[in-house]
This record gives structure tokens, sequence and C-alpha cells, in this order.
């Protein structure tokens, strides 16, 4: 007998997961290295352009494939995939990128997630408090990821325990199920993730000028750096790259946890306000929370000469250094220290869950298995996965999953899913499809932009991507010497991931087959 679907509590609930699932360290880390290392106000006019042309429409997208294919049974890509074009025998295994994709991304997030929960306690225990110069906090950095044995930490073990920690408390919330577990804490987490990011965006911009013998780093001039528009900069295909892509992988499309969430929902529920209102939550969390943190503040203290050396640091740098270092600076920092790092996981926590769902998904329905079944085997499973990004984190791993699961795949995935949707499924019915249920009608001009501008504008990211860097990343132009085993080694260790779980989906449609003949 099949296993009978979750269903989500309440509408509140799903939007505050979908919601909880787009809010995740890509806002608060990855926007402002983004917006900063490509030029600040240069980079906000193709990001709404992305996020009006492509993400705002993928939402939708996502929502209604998601709820259609979850009509069928299917909380993944590739029954949805297959119920849509079913005369196509092949289309299902394109699907596959949509649990490969989070589930690449869960393996490096995880522990970047554990590193937020360990800092939280770190700040408010006063564990870093001597490091009070850059490089001493990268010391404390490279010493906890066991990177480097220093006065801070001898070893890996302290890192190695709060990754079991954050591993273990993502396990519990999917064995607890979609209504039980996922909703229930995205209800809590939401709302607290909102109240720290409020209070720190409100206690940066009360930084005014900290420094008064240098009055032009300020953070009025921080914002300014975001937000006055660089026209010149629109010529630049890399700007737009980066825009676009950010765009993606904030709001969780292209990556196929959406099409899950929304499996969940009936036929009748409501995906156009509920996608909207999702969507509006991660910009909000994004560009007036986000925005109002890092930048402005590593401007105030750091000046405009190095806010673009520290952003090219990258996240971590931005996150665990930067950061920290600022909060040392003012009062109470230990307290503000502990929301900066307890904001990151609340963030985290309810991005790895969703990234998780779709492997558990995959096994439930495609599989039959029970959820107790599906999580022991996606538990052992993804424990081991998550092993290269820990001991290797030095040579390149994160950097090399993060291209393929966080960059790579979501276009790939979403220039699939919208072909699929508007061209094969066919965009008079697609639009029908998004209107079933729905609490408002989608303005009439995304019937044009779903069915050729977002397509297109997937193309040409694809298109610069295959002219531009191909080549350098296939070669591992910017790899060093050494790293490039373990490159090579992470990218052999993907591919028979991804042969895995199309395997995995031949065996489901054929065991599929043999009951419906039997
Ligand atoms: N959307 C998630 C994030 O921004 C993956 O971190």
């Amino acid at each position: 007998m099949a296993n009978k679907r979750q269903t989500w509590g309440t509408r509140l609930g799903i939007i505050m997961a979908v919601a909880g699932s787009a809010i995740g360290l890509g806002n608060f880390l990855r926007f402002p290295v983004q917006a900063a290392s490509n030029g600040g106000g240069a980079f906000m006019i193709p990001y709404f352009v992305s996020l009006f042309l492509l993400g705002l429409p993928l939402m939708w997208v996502e929502w209604t494939i998601g709820r259609y294919g979850g009509g069928f049974g299917h909380g993944t890509a590739p029954g949805m995939f297959h119920t849509m074009w079913q005369k196509n025998r092949f289309i299902k295994y394109f699907g596959v990128i949509g649990i490969f994709g989070p589930l690449v991304i869960l393996i490096y997030y995880t522990y970047i997630e554990s590193w937020t929960l360990a800092y939280s306690c770190f700040a408010i225990t006063g564990r870093y408090a001597t490091a009070t110069t850059e490089g001493a906090m990268q010391s404390f950095l490279k010493g906890f990821q066991g990177l480097e044995s220093n006065s801070y930490f001898s070893g890996i073990g302290p890192a190695y325990i709060f990754f079991i920690i954050t591993f273990a408390l993502n396990l519990l919330v999917i064995y607890f199920g979609i209504k039980g577990g996922i909703e229930k804490l995205c209800r809590i987490a939401m709302p607290l993730l909102f109240i720290c990011g409020i209070i720190l965006a409100l206690r940066v911009l009360a930084l005014g000028t900290p420094d008064p013998t240098r009055p032009t780093w300020n953070v009025i001039n921080g914002l300014g750096f975001l937000w006055n528009p660089d026209l010149g900069a629109l010529k630049s295909a890399k700007v737009w790259l980066a825009a676009a892509g950010q765009i993606l992988f904030t709001l969780s499309v292209g990556i196929g946890v959406i099409l899950t969430y929304a499996s969940y929902l009936s036929k009748g529920d409501d995906v156009v306000l509920s996608g909207l209102s999702a969507v509006s939550m991660n910009e909000f969390a994004e560009v007036i929370i986000g925005g109002s943190m890092i930048i402005p503040a590593a401007f105030a203290f750091f000046g405009p000469e190095n806010i673009l050396a520290i952003a090219k640091g990258g996240a971590f740098n931005l996150g665990f250094v930067t950061m920290p270092l600022i909060f040392q600076k003012i009062a109470f920092g230990g307290f503000f220290g502990c929301v900066w790092f307890l904001l990151l996981f609340l963030a985290g926590i309810t991005s790895a869950v969703s990234l998780a769902q779709p492997a558990i998904a995959f096994l439930e329905d495609e599989f039959n298995l029970t959820r107790k079944k599906a999580v022991l085997i996606f538990g052992i499973t993804t424990f081991i996965l998550c092993q290269p990004s820990i001991f290797f984190l030095g040579n390149g791993v994160i950097n090399e999953l993060d291209f393929w699961g966080g960059t790579f795949c979501l276009v790939a995935f979403a220039t699939i899913e919208v072909i699929l949707f508007a061209w094969v499924f066919g965009m008079e019915r697609a639009w029908e499809e998004i209107h079933h249920g729905a609490d408002m009608r989608v303005p009439a001009i995304y019937k044009f932009i779903i069915k050729y501008v977002t397509p297109l504008f997937l193309f040409f990211i694809l298109g610069m991507w295959f002219a531009q860097e191909w080549i350098p990343i296939m070669s591992m132009k910017n790899v060093s010497e050494t790293d490039r085993p373990f490159v090579m080694a992470t990218r052999i260790l993907l591919l028979f991931l991804f042969l895995a779980l199309a395997v995995m989906v031949k065996l489901a449609w054929g065991r599929k087959r043999k009951a419906v003949n039997r």
C-alpha cells in the first residue's frame, strides 16, 4: 500500500516554511559579498531585474509544478516532470538534478550552519574576546576549522562536536515530518529570526560615525555604497551573472526544494499570493535587514578603501571575522554577537531542512519507505557525504560543491523546469494551473515573461557561463596544484552521486511498472 502523503497544517505554516527555506545564509553572508564585490550600487539594478524576471516567475512556476506533481503522489522532480510529459521516457532523469542539487548544497551547508551555532556560544561566553585584531580573529576561525593548531584551538574536535549537534538537530526536525517538524520549526524560528535581524539592523544604523577623526567612514555612506546606482556597470556580464545567481540561490528557486514543499499542498490551495508572500519576506530579510547590516557596519569601521578587500575575503571572512570584530568594538558586543550568530543559525537550519526534504520525499514517495526508514538511510548517507567538507575544507572542496550544487545546477534546473512548464505542458494550461484556488491573479504580463523572457534570460546566463567559465573551471585554472587532487576527487564523488540517483529513479520506475503489470 502506498504511504499516505503528508500535508501542511496551515497556510501560514507553508508560507513560513518556504520563506524559511529561502531566507538562509545566502541572505546574510552571500548577498553582502556579492553586492560589495560587484560594486555595491552597480549590483542592485541587475539584482532587481533578476528578481522580477527570474526569481518571482520561477517561484510561481515551482509552487505550481509542485502542487500539480503532489496531486499524483510525487514530491520530487523526476516524478513531477514525468507526469508533465508522460510520453517522454527520459525527462525523469533531468529531474534527478532536483534531488542531487539540494543534497550537494546540504552536505557543505550543514557544516557552515554548525559554525553559526558554535559562534553564538563563543560570543556569549566571550571565547573569542581576546582576538581583537583581524589577524587574531582569522587565527581563531582557522583554529576552530582545524586548518591550524594555535593558542585558541588545538584541533578540529570542538567544530566536530558542533557539527554532530547541528546534524542531529536537522535530522530530528525532518524526522518529525512536514507538519510536526518543519512547519513547527519555521513558525517559531522565522519570527525569532526577524526579531534578531531588526535588533541588529537598528544597532548598526545607530552606529553613525564610529571614529570622528574619519568623518566619511559612516553608516550613511555605507548605505550609499549599496544604494547609489551605477548605470555604467549594467554593461558588465559578470555583474548580471552574479545578480541572477544570487536571486536563484537566495529564493531557493532552481534548487528543487520549493517543488517538494509545494507537493504537500492540495489542489485548491492558493500558490500565487503564497509564493509572492514568501518572495517578499525573503527580499525584506535580504535587502532591508541583510543590506543594513554587514556592508554599512564594515564601511563605518573599516572605510571605503577596505570594503572591497573585506568582501573579496569571502563570506566566511565577513561573517566570522569582520562581524565579530565589529561587535568587539561596541558596548554589549557579546550580546549582539550572539544575536548575529543566532540569526545565522535560525536562517541556516530552516534552509537546511528544506534542502534535506527532497531526498526524504523521494525515498518515501518513489520507494514507499516509511519516514523512519527514509530518515535513517538519508542520515547515514549524508553524514558520510558531509565528511569531505569538514576534513578537506582547506582544499577547495566547499567551493567545488558550491559551484556545482549552488550555482550550476540551479541555472540548469531552472531552465529545464520553465521550458517544460511553459512549452511542453503548455502556457495556456500552465496559466490555468497557476490560478487554481488563487487568491489573486498574476499580472498578465507574466504570461509573456514566463514563456519567453525567463527562459531566454536563463539561456543567456548558461551561454555566458559556457563561454566565459567552462574551460577555466573544467581545467581547474584557478585551483592550486595542491588542491587539484581534492577538487578532482570531489567531482568524481559528485558524478557517482548523480549516477546513483539516476539508477534509483530507474529502479523506482521499474518497480512501478512491475506493480502495474502484476
Ligand atoms: N536560499 C537559501 C539561502 O539563501 C539556500 O541560504
